[in-house]
């Protein structure tokens, strides 16, 4: 009988596969059978180098590659889901994890160009143009897709100081909420996950005062105060619902929701 979770053969493109998430994203997805292919612009860590460590990780090297694509550029969307299909096989899953934050003021300091960028960053190239270009060529093709969403906590209760990136963040799930209603008649799904607080490029220098040595920040003490779990999250604890949502046997009649993975940040009370 054959496994709920059974990805065998499945090509999933990451973008953001570089990062930190998209890495453990490619990895719960590697150990199901799917063939995982990761996008990244290649400024901060080379793609080739971020393949090797997935691939010695989970012990698949022949299941994973990488493309150096900036998801900001349509063209490059364009090219590389092009390469992705004649190089590695037709991508039935998209996971748009390219995104993040880029520092943090009062609401009256922010700056507006920095605002603008992140919004952009998280919401044209983290989410419209691959979707738009995956979207329009399933569609094309009559294949019945899955995407999944990257949101955060802050999609849900703003935090404090990151005010474009919270704002995206809502939008994230808006529009998650939005493309499902569109393209369910053709059979494709879109979905999200909301991880909590996982320490990656983007915000360890938020969360710790001293990373090195595990000195937390008053922000990151702060969090784990409001998160019953009482810690941050690991990148095991994201495996399962990436595999779930890939699945079209685990979730084919799910589309549209956002999934909290969390440790219980959101259900926290006084
Ligand atoms: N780490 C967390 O606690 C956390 C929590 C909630 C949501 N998220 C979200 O998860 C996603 C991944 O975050 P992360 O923590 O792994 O960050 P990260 O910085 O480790 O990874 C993000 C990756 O996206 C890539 N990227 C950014 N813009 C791109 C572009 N235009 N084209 C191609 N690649 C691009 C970056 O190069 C980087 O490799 C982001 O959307 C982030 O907002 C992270």
């Amino acid at each position: 009988m054959s496994s709920l979770f059974d990805l065998n053969g499945r090509v999933v493109v990451i973008t953001g596969g570089t990062g930190t998430i998209g890495s453990a994203f490619a990895e719960a997805l590697l150990n199901e059978g799917a063939k995982v292919v990761l996008w990244g612009r290649g400024k901060t860590v080379p793609v080739e180098d971020s393949v090797k460590k997935v691939a010695d990780k989970t012990g698949r090297p022949g299941n994973i590659s990488g493309y150096k694509v900036d998801v900001s550029v349509k063209e490059e969307v364009v090219s590389g889901l092009k390469k992705v299909a004649k190089e590695i096989g037709v991508p039935e899953v998209l996971i748009n994890g390219a995104g993040g934050n880029k520092g943090k003021s009062s609401f009256i300091d922010a700056d507006l160009e920095l605002f603008k960028d992140i919004l952009n960053n998280n919401l044209i190239g983290g989410l419209m143009i691959p979707t738009q270009v995956f979207a329009a060529y399933w569609i094309e093709k009559g294949i019945r897709g899955s995407i999944i969403n990257v949101a955060s906590s802050a999609s849900y209760i703003p935090l404090s100081g990151v005010w474009a990136y919270g704002a995206a963040k809502s939008a994230v799930i808006n529009l998650t909420m939005g493309a499902a209603k569109e393209f369910a008649p053709h059979g494709i799904r879109v979905n999200g996950i909301a991880p909590g607080f996982y320490i990656g490029h983007q915000n360890r220098d938020l969360l710790y005062s001293d990373y090195e040595n595990g000195i937390l920040s008053d922000r990151g003490k702060a969090i784990i105060d409001h998160t019953p779990f009482g810690r941050f999250g690991t990148m095991e604890d994201l495996h399962g619902s990436v595999v779930f949502l890939a699945s079209r046997k685990a979730s084919g009649f799910i589309t549209g929701v956002t999934i909290p993975v969390d440790g219980g940040y959101l259900v926290d009370n006084i």
